[in-house]
C-alpha cells in the first residue's frame, strides 16, 4: 500500500480549503481540484486565513507541504493517494462525482465525503470500488476543531475504515467511527435538534437569537465543550449519578419541553432571525467574529489540554509525537558546540502593544528550547510517568533584540554546570534569519522526584547524556552573562 502523502480535494470551498490547510501544515502535499478556475485565488486566501491560528495551536512544525491547484478531475485522482470530497451538499452532484474519481483513481485509494448528512450506500452507488468509499464529516473549521465523523455505506469494507482511521489521526483528528449509516450522522442530528428548537422558541417569539444563544454560550455550551450532554446529566444526578438523574427527570420526558417538528416557516420568524443575528454581530463582519471564534478556539483547546480534556487530548497526543521526533543523545553525536535543539517562529498572540515579543512569551519560547534539552538526555513522558521531573529553581533573562510577528529564532543550549540533582543551563535565543543574538536565559534547574516529594539524583541514563555534554561544554567560553545581576548601567 502506497504511503499517505499526496492528498486530493474535490471542491475547495469553506471545507476544502479547511483541509487543504490542515494538511499543509502537516507537511502533506495536496493537489486541489474545483471545478472554478477562480477557486484557486479563494482557496489560497483561505489558507492564509487559517494559518496564523493553526501555528498558534501547534506551535513548531515541520516543512510545509506543496499545493497544486487544477480543474482536471483526473489529475487530482491519478496523483492523489487519499481523496476528500468536499463539493457542494447535492447528492445527484456528489454521485456523479464519487463515479468520476472511482473510474481513474487506484483501487485502493479511499474517497472520503465531507457531506453534512448523505447515506454513503449512495454515494458509492455507482462507483467501480465501492468498499474505498467512505464518509469523513469534519466540522468548520476544519483546520482547528478536530473531530472527524468516519461513516461505512453497505459495500465500505472495514480494512478500509481501519485505514481511514489511522490516516485522520496522523493528520491531529479525533476519529468517531459510526457503526453504521443513519442520514445526518451523529454531531449533525444533535445540531439539527438544537436548532430546530431554537427557531421554535424565536418562532414564539419567546426571547431573541442572542437570549438563545446566550442560554447556551453561559451555561450548558461550557460544560458540552469537554463532557457533553450524557457526562454532563451524569453529575447533575449527583452522588447517584445517571440513576438518580433518571429517576429525578424522567418524567420531564413525558412533559412538552420540546417542539422538535421544524415550525412552519414564516416571514417573521425569518425577519427575526436575520435582524436578530445581526444585532449580534454589532457591527463586526463576518471574517471579525471569524478571527476571534479562531483564537478562543486556540485557547480553549489549549486550555483543554492543561486539564486533559475533550479535544486538548488530540492536541496533547500530536504534540507528544512531534516532541518524541526530537534528537536524542547518544554517544556518537557531537556535543561539542552549545546544541542546537530548538527552532520557532514568533507568534502573533505573543506580541505586545508595541508589535514585539512580549517578557512572558521569551520564556515560553525558551521553555520549548528546555523541553527540547530534557528530551534530549532523556526526560520524557515515560520518565516523567515515574513521578521523575525537574522543576526551575531560578531564572535570568536578557534582551538584546526585538522579534516581530512570523519572525524565525532559533534555541541554543550550552551546559555551564550540573551533577546528579541539578543542570544549570545557558540558553542563546538567535534571529533565524539574521543570526543576531536575540536574548539569553540562564536557568537552574533541580531534579525532583514527585512521589517522594524532594530533590532526588536524575535517572542513570540520563546523568550519562548530561555528563557527556557538560565534560564537553567545559571546554567552552563561558556566557559573559553568567551570574549577572542587573548588567543595565544607570
Ligand atoms: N460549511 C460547513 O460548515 C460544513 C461542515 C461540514 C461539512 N460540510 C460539507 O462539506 C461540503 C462542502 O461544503 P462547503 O461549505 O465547503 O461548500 P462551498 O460552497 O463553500 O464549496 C463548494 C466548492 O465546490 C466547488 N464545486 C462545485 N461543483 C463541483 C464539482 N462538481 N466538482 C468539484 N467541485 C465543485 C465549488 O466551486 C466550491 O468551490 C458539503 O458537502 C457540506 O455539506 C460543510
Amino acid at each position: 500500500m502506497t504511503p499517505i502523502k499526496t492528498v486530493g480535494i474535490a471542491g475547495t470551498g469553506l471545507i476544502g480549503a479547511g483541509w487543504a490547510a490542515r494538511l499543509l501544515i502537516r507537511g502533506f502535499d495536496v493537489v486541489a481540484y474545483d471545478v472554478q478556475p477562480a477557486a484557486e485565488a479563494r482557496l489560497k486566501a483561505a489558507i492564509d486565513v487559517a494559518w496564523p491560528s493553526m501555528q498558534r495551536l501547534l506551535g513548531k512544525t515541520g516543512p510545509r507541504g506543496k499545493l497544486t491547484f487544477t480543474t482536471d478531475l483526473k489529475e487530482m485522482a491519478t496523483r492523489a493517494d487519499f481523496v476528500h470530497e468536499a463539493a457542494p451538499e447535492r447528492e445527484d452532484l456528489k454521485i456523479k462525482l464519487f463515479r468520476d474519481i472511482d473510474a481513474v483513481a487506484r483501487p485502493e485509494v479511499i474517497i472520503s465525503s465531507s457531506s453534512s448528512g448523505f447515506l454513503p450506500s449512495r454515494l458509492q452507488s455507482e462507483c467501480r470500488h465501492p468498499e474505498r468509499v467512505i464518509i469523513g464529516h469534519p466540522f468548520n473549521p476544519v483546520y482547528l476543531l478536530p473531530l472527524v465523523e468516519t461513516v461505512p455505506g453497505d459495500k465500505t469494507s472495514k480494512e478500509v475504515l481501519d485505514r481511514a482511521g489511522v490516516y485522520f489521526e496522523a493528520i491531529g483528528m479525533h476519529v468517531l467511527r459510526l457503526k453504521r449509516e443513519i442520514d445526518g450522522y451523529i454531531c449533525d442530528r444533535l445540531q439539527e435538534a438544537l436548532w430546530r428548537e431554537a427557531l421554535h422558541i424565536l418562532d414564539k417569539d419567546i426571547g431573541t437569537t442572542g437570549d438563545i444563544d446566550d442560554s447556551i454560550v453561559y451555561s450548558a455550551g461550557m460544560r458540552w465543550a469537554f463532557m457533553g450532554s450524557f457526562l454532563t446529566y451524569h453529575v447533575a444526578g449527583g452522588p447517584g449519578g445517571m440513576r438518580h438523574f433518571i429517576s429525578q427527570f424522567d418524567p420531564t420526558l413525558e412533559l412538552p419541553w420540546t417542539d422538535l417538528k421544524f415550525p412552519k416557516w414564516n416571514e417573521a420568524l425569518e425577519r427575526r432571525l436575520i435582524e436578530g443575528c445581526e444585532a449580534q454581530a454589532g457591527g463586526r463582519s463576518v471574517a471579525e467574529i471569524e478571527a476571534r471564534r479562531n483564537d478562543v478556539l486556540v485557547d480553549m483547546m489549549k486550555l483543554f489540554k492543561q486539564h486533559k480534556v475533550g479535544a486538548g487530548l488530540v492536541l496533547a497526543r500530536e504534540e507528544e509525537k512531534q516532541r518524541s521526533a526530537c534528537k536524542r543523545w547518544n554517544k556518537d553525536i557531537d556535543v561539542s558546540k552549545p546544541l542546537r535543539l530548538w527552532d520557532g517562529e514568533v507568534f502573533t498572540s505573543w506580541l505586545d502593544y508595541n508589535g514585539h515579543m512580549t517578557d512572558a512569551a521569551y520564556l515560553i519560547a525558551f521553555g520549548d528550547g528546555l523541553d527540547a534539552f530534557f528530551r534530549f538526555i532523556g526526560d520524557d513522558e515515560a520518565y516523567r510517568a515515574t513521578g521523575n521531573t525537574f522543576f526551575t529553581a531560578e531564572t535570568h533573562l536578557n534582551y538584546y533584540k526585538e522579534l516581530k510577528a512570523g519572525e524565525p529564532f532559533r534555541i541554543e543550549t550550552q551546559v555551564v554546570g550540573g551533577d546528579e540533582k541539578r543542570m544549570h543551563l545557558f540558553h542563546r535565543m538567535y534571529h533565524g534569519r539574521s543570526g543576531e543574538l536575540v536574548a539569553v536565559n540562564e536557568i537552574m534547574q533541580l531534579h525532583v522526584n514527585q512521589k517522594r516529594g524532594k530533590v532526588t539524583p536524575m535517572g542513570a541514563s540520563l546523568y550519562e547524556a548530561l555528563s557527556a555534554v557538560w565534560a564537553a561544554h567545559q571546554k567552552l567560553e563561558k556566557p559573559i552573562e553568567l551570574g549577572h545581576v542587573m548588567q543595565v548601567k544607570r
